[in-house]
């Protein structure tokens, strides 16, 4: 969800007032998403490197996690929509903690799409903790993979990257090995629906291969 700085900054507006905004669309997005027939939605909404920004810049993040986590209670049952969180969530202080327990409760009894929200993520932190998970058991794709915050999620199909940067930053790295990228300069705040079309649409005109031959 990148852009949300200079989204702000270009209207004379602190940058927490951009993240607000660009959690405000990611609901919006995530509700055309599942209207579309996505089956699984997966955000960056704060990595393990975002830690070093200005604390204040932190606290709003995290703040509108809490907002985030207050209203999915509310809504994910009537939205159809369930809820994972990955990365290190040790983090948290416990009120959160016990947030996500709560829509973590909700999630089991929806069915329909899953919207995941990567907290305090980076993928490189994933694998280390999936390897020391693995405690010594042999490491093989299968048994990494399954040690993985993602652990019975598919890999990623598309990867979509708003803000005109062309780069992962840390984001699914053991998982996007396969996974399509469209990178947009549409910065998050202003992304709409005609931008998630436009990347299906890109998407329906790669050749997937694999590794493989074209067939
Ligand atoms: C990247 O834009 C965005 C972030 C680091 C934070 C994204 C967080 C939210 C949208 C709010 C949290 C939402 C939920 C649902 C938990 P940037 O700040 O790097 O933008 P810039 O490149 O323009 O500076």
């Amino acid at each position: 969800m990148d852009g949300n700085g200079r989204w702000a900054s270009k209207r004379g507006l602190p940058r927490h007032a951009g993240h607000a905004k660009g959690a405000e669309v990611f609901r919006r997005i995530a509700t055309e998403c599942k209207e579309m027939g996505v089956e699984y939605l997966t955000v960056y909404a704060f990595s393990t490197e975002n830690n070093s920004r200005p604390e204040d810049e932190v606290k709003a993040i995290w703040g509108l996690l809490r907002k985030y986590l207050l209203e999915s209670i509310e809504k994910m049952e009537k939205d159809g929509i369930r809820l994972k969180f990955l990365g290190d969530l040790d983090i948290l202080p416990p009120e959160y903690l016990e947030l996500v327990s709560k829509t973590n409760e909700i999630s089991a009894r929806v069915s329909g799409m899953q919207a995941n929200v990567c907290f305090n993520y980076g993928g490189r932190d994933e694998i280390v903790r999936a390897v020391k998970r693995l405690g010594g058991a042999e490491v093989t794709e299968k048994s990494l993979s399954d040690a993985m915050d993602t652990a019975g999620i598919p890999d990623p199909d598309l990867l979509i990257r708003p803000g005109g940067e062309k780069r992962l930053s840390n984001f699914l790295l053991w998982q996007s090995a396969y996974a399509e990228m469209v990178f947009t300069d549409t910065l998050w705040p202003d992304f709409t629906k005609s931008d998630l079309v436009a990347a299906f649409k890109e998407y329906t005109e790669r050749n997937r291969r694999f590794g493989g031959v074209k067939s």
